[in-house]
């Protein structure tokens, strides 16, 4: 029996759909901009290198923690942990694997991946083209609910990141020292957090499953923080997208060479 818009009882129409506005815009400008980020990030961690600024100790977010012995020395924080990769398996594989599987899982990115990639549907009152829908229930769907699982990775790596950006003060002459690289880490940070923060699974764990707020005046008072971003959480799913991008793509060409980092201090 058919389903969906095709259901008996449904109004049979004609058109693909009766709107006449421009509603692909907005999918396809969010599907260009994610796959551009997925081209680019695949692209930078198979490089296995461009990542550490050792004068200023710099280290791109898309490396940290760089925890194998082929890292460059200076660039792990945490010491090594493993020995050398082959070739062909990233330094940051553990990385990768934990901030893909958090943005991957993410309640807004799976609205931009619906809509843009499976276009499932691609907009209100379009329909959508597959003929059966099965929710998430299934592999590889089901995976999706491990979204709060992937939220404590997030902040284990958010803390390491703010290690790394106490360490981005690091002058030339081995004193304290600022530059536009410590700058774009900040500003990266902030939108990291901020991101983090006004995760909807955030808000559930701070303040879920709770029968009244008045016994919990702690957890309330982090609910209603948490509330008050929430609503803006896909604004900052892709700001701290770009930021990830700039920041990576800034140390990536001072560490190359390219261009020298502007310095304020020392
Ligand atoms: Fe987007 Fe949790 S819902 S990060």
């Amino acid at each position: 029996m058919a389903t969906g818009v095709s259901a008996p009882g449904r109004a049979q129409i004609k058109q693909k759909t009766l709107r006449t506005d421009r509603w692909w815009l907005a999918p396809l400008r969010i599907g260009v901009i994610l796959a551009f980020f997925v081209v680019y990030a695949t692209v930078r961690i198979f490089m296995n290198k461009y990542y550490w600024v050792d004068a200023y100790h710099y280290l791109t977010p898309l490396y940290s923690p760089c925890v194998t012995s082929s890292c460059v020395e200076g660039s792990s924080h945490l010491g090594t942990w493993f020995g050398d990769f082959p070739r062909v398996i990233p330094f940051s594989i553990i990385t990768f694997v934990v901030l893909a599987g958090f943005r991957g899982t993410c309640y807004y990115y799976r609205k931009a991946g619906y809509r843009s990639l499976f276009f499932a549907p691609s907009a209100c009152a379009v329909p959508e083209p597959h003929k059966k829908y099965t929710g998430e229930r299934k592999f590889p769907l089901v995976a999706l609910n491990l979204h709060r699982y992937f939220f404590y990775g997030a902040l284990v790596f958010g803390l390491l990141n703010v290690y790394d950006g106490t360490q981005a003060f690091h002058g030339k002459d081995g004193g304290f020292g600022i530059g536009l690289g410590t700058l774009i880490i900040w500003i990266n940070l902030v939108m990291l957090w901020m991101y983090t923060l006004s995760c909807h699974a955030c808000r559930h764990i701070v303040g879920g499953r709770l029968k009244n707020f008045s016994k919990h005046p702690l957890r309330y008072r982090y609910w209603t923080f948490v509330s008050k971003l929430n609503p803006k959480h896909g604004t900052y799913a892709m700001i701290s997208l770009f930021t990830v991008i700039i920041t990576d793509a800034y140390i990536m060409s001072v560490s190359a060479g390219w261009f020298s980092d502007l310095r304020f201090i020392n």
